[in-house]
């Protein structure tokens, strides 16, 4: 069986899949739905850019995975009618490397580089004097007669993509120009997204089977189109091809995938706070290590959607499965033990007197879940 549990991840490993999706994707601004005050925010920039004939500002571009990041720097390079040159963070090793890159650009070009916050420090402190001057510093010789050499680039743009704003050093963050966060998609906008997918893939989508597709998307492009993908092989294997809701039902169900767009993992995660610790609060290291998983990707990766959807909270003491998330296992037939999250709040602070009071109440309420 293939690992269907995470079917919802918004990485793209297949290199069909890749494939598949890259063709899905938007080429224009005009054609990209969803993100509407980014969209307007970024025509203006690159108007201009192209009215003056100068490169855009350097645009850092934030947000969950899946949204668009990559997709909007090839746009934007396409609307500057500039070539565009893809390289990650972790990528870039050396110095050096970026330097090779940089030297290699032409005027107006555009870097996109992913995952930027996690340029190593010696590769970033070259991107500095790069993006405010366009300029290279580079060291020639060694010990006491090593000196200093600026060398020019052309002017040239830096899209930056990152999951973290908050991860990358303030030098690097004030050299963008722009800013612009990306954030999950709204229903409509998923429908509207997974209906241009359809006529690009040659798939008949009922409107009732794209809403149904939609609302199960975790917000995401990727994840939508990915979505449809499956149902589409469904359809086809068990009926005439056609997608409607319950041809689409009936297969994301199949695909595990719950009527919130939860999948297997998000459920595991949310199933581990409540059954394993007390509905929280919990370290993400904790976490982690139930799910088998880098922090990280705890953080970025599953975390973004269920906090959107209200079923996590992160507090300062760690991770906390709302009523609403408990509801939702509860719903789905999961055992959901008290919260203990009552017990914590006991106030030590209280005399004596009231000590059987809000403690045990949440912990022994047999409404909690409708709360
Ligand atoms: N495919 C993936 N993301 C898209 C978007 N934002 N607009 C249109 N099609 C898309």
């Amino acid at each position: 069986m293939s690992d269907i549990s995470r079917i919802l991840t918004p990485d793209v490993e297949d290199e069909v899949e890749v494939a598949v999706d890259r063709s899905l994707r938007p080429h224009t601004l005009d054609e990209y739905i969803g993100q509407r005050e980014l969209k307007a925010n970024l025509a203006i920039l690159l108007g201009a850019a192209r009215q003056r004939g100068d490169a855009a500002d350097h645009v850092l571009l934030h947000g969950p995975p899946g949204l668009g990041k990559t997709t909007l720097a090839t746009i934007i390079a396409r609307e500057l009618g500039a070539n565009i040159r893809y390289a990650s963070g972790p990528a870039i090793e050396r110095a050096g490397d970026l330097a090779a890159i940089l030297t290699s650009l032409d005027e107006r070009d555009v870097l996109f580089i992913d995952e930027i916050h996690r340029l190593n420090r010696a590769v970033e402190e070259i991107l500095y004097p790069a993006m405010e001057d366009f300029a290279l510093d580079v060291m020639i010789g060694k010990g006491p007669s090593a000196r200093s050499l600026r060398l020019s680039l052309k002017p040239f743009t830096i899209v930056g993509a990152t999951t973290r704003a908050g991860r990358i050093s303030s030098p690097l963050r004030d050299r963008f120009g722009a800013t612009y966060r990306l954030d999950f998609y709204d229903v409509a906008d998923l429908r509207a997204i997974v209906e241009r997918s359809a006529r690009l893939l040659g798939v008949e989508l009922s409107p009732d089977g794209a809403t149904a597709i939609a609302r199960r998307g975790r917000g995401t492009p990727r994840v939508v189109n990915r979505l449809l993908r499956r149902v589409r092989d469904y359809a086809q294997i068990n009926g005439d091809g056609r997608v409607d809701a319950a041809t689409a039902e009936i297969a994301l169900a199949a695909l595990e995938i719950d009527d919130e767009g939860l999948d297997g993992t998000d459920r595991k995660l949310l199933a581990a706070i409540i059954q394993k610790f007390g509905s929280g609060p919990v370290g993400v290291q904790a976490l982690a290590a139930v799910l088998a998983e880098e922090p990280e990707t705890v953080e970025d990766v599953y975390e973004p959607f269920l906090l959107r959807l209200g079923f996590l909270d992160r507090t300062p003491q760690g991770r906390i499965a709302t009523d609403g998330a408990r509801a939702h296992l509860a719903r789905l037939g999961y055992e959901v033990p008290a919260a203990r999250r009552g017990e914590l709040e006991q106030p030590a602070l209280w005399d004596g007197s009231t000590q059987d009071g809000a403690g045990s109440r949440a912990a022994s309420d047999p409404n909690a879940l409708d709360n």
